[in-house]
């Protein structure tokens, strides 16, 4: 089973949009990419096929027609946290076992996958589990995504020593929306995270405007990301 987890400080921090440039660029090698959003909520289902938008824009970078229940097998309709969404519309709480099944299944049909978490990496998916128990049963190295603002780097540490204590391998940060203007502080930014974590792959990806740029954002992540020649 051979796959990515990809994970964030934050809610809206880039993490759908990283992982659909992911898989884009996996797909222009020929690699047939899966994808999956195991957990997702939101206070409305997003179409007749995906009830998750974000599951939406996965299959369209992947090109997959993989049932919505097999690439998001868990979603509910109050936008917060799985844990309190299932218990505020008297719905049972994700079976994190049955999430891993589905993954199986689809990793069975795919080369890799590309899996996108939910909020950040507390988030309450049952009564004792959090989106960190599941990226552990799963087995997949993580990414995770964060932000070039104030406070991230103790955000970032924070997420960062999490998969530590559950020893789930940080395969990269990246400090995703960096502005075309930055300051010296967060010019420092990457290369103080890389010697603090020891993750050797920091990646800066700018924010980019109505999809300008988004190829040369590809080429970012084929290179220093996914160490792919171009
Ligand atoms: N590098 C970027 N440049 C410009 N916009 C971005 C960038 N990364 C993410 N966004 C935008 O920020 C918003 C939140 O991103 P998203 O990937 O949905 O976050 P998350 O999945 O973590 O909630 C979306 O509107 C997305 O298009
Ligand atoms: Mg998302």
């Amino acid at each position: 089973m051979k796959g990515i987890f990809v994970t964030g400080t934050d809610t809206n921090i880039g993490k759908t949009f990283i992982s659909c440039t992911i898989t884009r660029v996996l797909k222009e090698y020929g690699i047939d990419v899966g994808v999956m959003k195991p957990f997702a909520t939101s206070h409305r289902r997003f179409s007749s096929t995906f009830s998750s938008e974000d599951v939406w824009r996965l299959a369209r970078a992947a090109n997959v027609a993989d049932p919505d229940d097999l690439m998001n097998p868990f979603f509910y309709q109050i936008g917060t946290a799985p844990f309190l969404a299932a218990t505020m519309s008297g719905r049972p709480t994700p079976n994190l076992s049955f999430a891993v099944k589905k993954l199986r299944r689809l990793s069975k049909q795919h080369e890799f996958l590309v899996v996108e978490g939910i909020g950040g990496i507390m988030v309450p998916i049952s009564r004792r589990e959090t989106l960190l128990d599941f990226i552990k049963m799963v087995g997949f190295p993580a990414i995770i995504v964060t932000s070039p603002k104030l406070g991230t780097i103790n955000h970032t540490l924070l997420t960062f020593h999490a998969c530590l204590s559950r020893k789930i391998r940080v395969y990269a940060i990246i400090i995703n929306k960096k502005p075309e203007t930055t300051s010296k502080v967060q010019d420092r930014l990457g290369s103080l995270l890389s010697t603090l974590t020891g993750v050797k792959r920091v990646i800066e990806i700018p924010r980019i405007r109505n999809g300008h740029n988004l190829k040369s954002v590809e080429k970012l992540i084929a290179r220093d990301l996914l160490d792919l020649e171009q």
